[in-house]
């Protein structure tokens, strides 16, 4: 059984692919950079009784994303993870235009994309959309990313609202991190370092909430009780404590 996943050259994407290996499943994964993925696919490969198929790609382009559903359409994956994703910390008015449309296509319209795709092409299924906890929230000086994730969250779920009713054997299903110590800090221009959940520990829950079918995945007791409070207080609240931490970085 294949899976495939975006984004798998480093951080969470990579974790879940070693996750996904351990459990058997053959992979198919995607990102721009070759060196990274190669040597992934040699690891996994090394330990593990897998076949790993990689696709040098950048996902932020529809013709790219078509020529990848096209290209994998042999191998019938059963589980598609829209992990590829990045987020910028800075004042709105001040973050390049450029980055944020880029964030826009890699984000949202690489995701669409891939999700309408293999929703009308798999037989049966899990198409997990990577999310976050900034998504459940307006996050000043992440205004767009966090925009990015709501609509992520939000059409994940509705879609898979319409598959239930309509007894399909597909799922979609989001996961939705708080901090998480990958690469994401170094891409999103912040001064603090990144500090959180290991990717190796976010993976671990991602997999095994996907398998056991939970539609909005939050791993970890902090962004569980987070949770709890953005869905109990009033978000006008809660957003300037949002812009302290940010501020921070
Ligand atoms: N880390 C966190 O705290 C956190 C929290 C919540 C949600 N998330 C989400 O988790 C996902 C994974 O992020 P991460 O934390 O693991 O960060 P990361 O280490 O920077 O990984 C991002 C991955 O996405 C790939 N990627 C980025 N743009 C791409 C493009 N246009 N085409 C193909 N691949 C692309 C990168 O590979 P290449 O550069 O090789 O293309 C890399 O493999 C993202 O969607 C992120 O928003 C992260």
């Amino acid at each position: 059984m294949f899976a495939l996943i975006t984004g798998a050259s480093s951080g969470i994407g990579r974790a879940m692919a070693f996750e996904l290996a351990k459990k058997n499943y053959s992979l198919i994964l995607v990102a721009r950079r070759e060196s990274e993925l190669k040597q992934i696919k040699a690891k996994i490969e090394e330990s593990n009784k897998v076949e790993v198929i990689i696709k040098v790609m950048d996902v932020s382009s529809v013709k790219n994303c078509e020529k990848l559903h096209e290209e994998t359409q042999t191998y019938q994956p059963e589980i598609i993870i829209n992990n590829a994703g990045f987020g910028q910390v800075g004042r709105f008015d001040e973050i390049d235009l450029g980055i944020e449309l880029k964030m826009i296509e890699t984000n949202i319209i690489a995701v669409h994309t891939l999700t309408k795709l293999f929703v009308r092409s798999m037989k049966k299924g899990i198409i997990l959309n990577v999310a976050s906890i900034a998504g459940m929230l307006p996050t000043p000086l992440m205004a767009s990313y966090s925009a990015s994730k709501a609509y992520v969250l939000n059409f994940s779920r509705a879609i898979n609202c319409e598959l239930r009713k309509s007894r399909s054997p597909i799922k979609v299903l989001t996961l939705n991190p708080g901090p998480v110590v990958t690469e994401f800090g170094k891409v999103a221009n912040t001064k603090q370092k990144m500090q959180g959940m290991s990717a190796d520990k976010c993976a671990k829950i991602a997999i095994r909430d996907m398998l056991a079918g939970k539609k909005v995945i939050v791993p970890g007791v902090m962004m569980k009780i987070t949770r709890f409070f953005l869905k109990l207080l009033p978000v006008s609240w809660i957003m300037p404590f949002a812009y302290r931490i940010q501020n921070r970085k």
